[in-house]
């Protein structure tokens, strides 16, 4: 049987060649939110390693929007040509270039994984962070984020508005929108970090209205015959947090606004959560999602081999599958799995004579 990892997808007038994307992955080595050759060789090799899809890296709408001083930003038009010089190798290489915008809200201004990430303060670089509230992400943390008013709101708005712009420019073709793993969108998301009894916290309504509203203004710069999609974390593997029921109503709400797919993760939003982890682990919120929702889901996390990935498509549980870790170990992942599963994919001109 042919496999499905490796059939096409077309979404709105995009053809992805195959269902393997390469999952956001940050790389803390950017200065002022610049990209370098190294996201040039890290995105440009796992292109010609064959995949169909490169998700870059969480990029800041902003300075403040960082979760550290090296991220990627797109905050200013500066940004833009090293983004398209990039982005054109992935083309070059029959790969689909797309971009994560993300703000990091109260879990931004930490110093690099490999410094520890420790909470900045001013002295050290960092920057008064902002949320839904004004909690923490640690308990008895010094530094409290500030609650975003009216004013905040809008201008959050407003630079994912202008991001999008920027990304059109660069050359992008998918847009992910962060909503996950207990940055900005996510604390409003949450009824544990959104303590607000304005018109964006309580309800289930009120809660997603600010997640609406970057949708809308991504969706004004954006063309809609582009594919959007929404990372979202289906759970906050915590008591009284958001849910797989809001999640499942959240997505065909998007739906109906005109995103094609929801990228399925989870947690990252209190630091007191308990992770049920295992092979696969959140492939059935993608699944869950994917059948309640009536929309096309991206399965992540814990997925490492050809066949899994095989198996979660054949099942019906998700539409792509997006590698982290797997695909930092082996950038070749797709040329590697198709000889797994028998497909013969095209591999770059220069490493034919490797084709065995
Ligand atoms: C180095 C690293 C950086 C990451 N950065 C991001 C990011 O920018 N945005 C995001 O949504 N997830 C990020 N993640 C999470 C991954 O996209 C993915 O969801 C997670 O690692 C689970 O998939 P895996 O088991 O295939 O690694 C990152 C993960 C790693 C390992």
């Amino acid at each position: 049987m042919a496999s499905i990892l490796f059939s096409p997808l077309s979404i709105k007038k995009i053809t992805l060649k195959n269902r393997i994307v390469i999952s956001p992955m940050c790389q803390y080595s950017a200065v002022d939110g610049f990209a370098n050759d190294w996201h040039l060789v890290h995105l440009g090799s796992r292109a010609s390693g064959g995949v169909g899809l490169i998700i870059q890296e969480a990029t800041a709408v902003s300075p403040e929007a960082r979760i550290s001083p090296a991220d990627l930003g797109i905050w200013k038009d500066e940004h833009v040509q090293k983004l398209k010089t990039i982005n054109e190798f992935i083309v070059s290489q029959n790969s689909i270039p797309g971009i994560q915008l993300a703000h990091a809200g109260r879990k931004a201004s930490v110093s690099v994984p490999w410094e520890g990430n420790k909470k900045l303060d001013f002295a050290q670089g960092g920057w008064q962070t902002v949320s839904s509230s004004t909690i923490p992400y640690h308990e008895g943390e010094p530094f409290l984020p500030t609650a975003l008013d009216k004013n905040g709101i809008q201008k959050v708005v407003a630079d994912f508005k202008a991001a999008t712009k920027r990304a059109l420019e660069a050359g992008f073709q998918v847009v992910e929108i962060h909503g996950a793993h207990g940055y900005l969108l996510h604390q409003f998301l949450s009824p544990l970090t959104n303590e607000r009894t304005d018109e964006y916290g309580g309800s289930f309504e009120n809660r997603i209205r600010f997640t609406l509203e970057i949708v809308g203004a991504v969706q004004s710069e954006w063309p809609s015959d582009l594919p959007l999609f929404v990372r979202i974390s289906a759970t906050d593997w915590a008591e009284g947090g958001w849910n797989p029921e809001e999640s499942v109503k959240l997505a065909a709400i998007l739906k109906e606004k005109g995103v094609d797919l929801i990228d399925v993760s989870s947690g990252g939003l209190v630091s007191h959560q308990k992770i049920t982890l295992g092979p696969g682990y959140q492939v059935p919120f993608a699944e869950k999602v994917k059948k309640e929702a009536n929309i096309s889901t991206g399965a992540v996390g814990l997925i490492t081999e050809a066949k899994q990935a095989e198996e979660i498509l054949n099942n019906g549980q998700a539409d792509l599958i997006l590698f982290a870790r797997e695909s930092l170990r082996n950038p070749n992942l797709p040329l590697d799995f198709a000889k797994e599963l028998d497909s013969d994919i095209q591999w770059p001109k220069q490493y034919e004579r490797a084709k065995i």
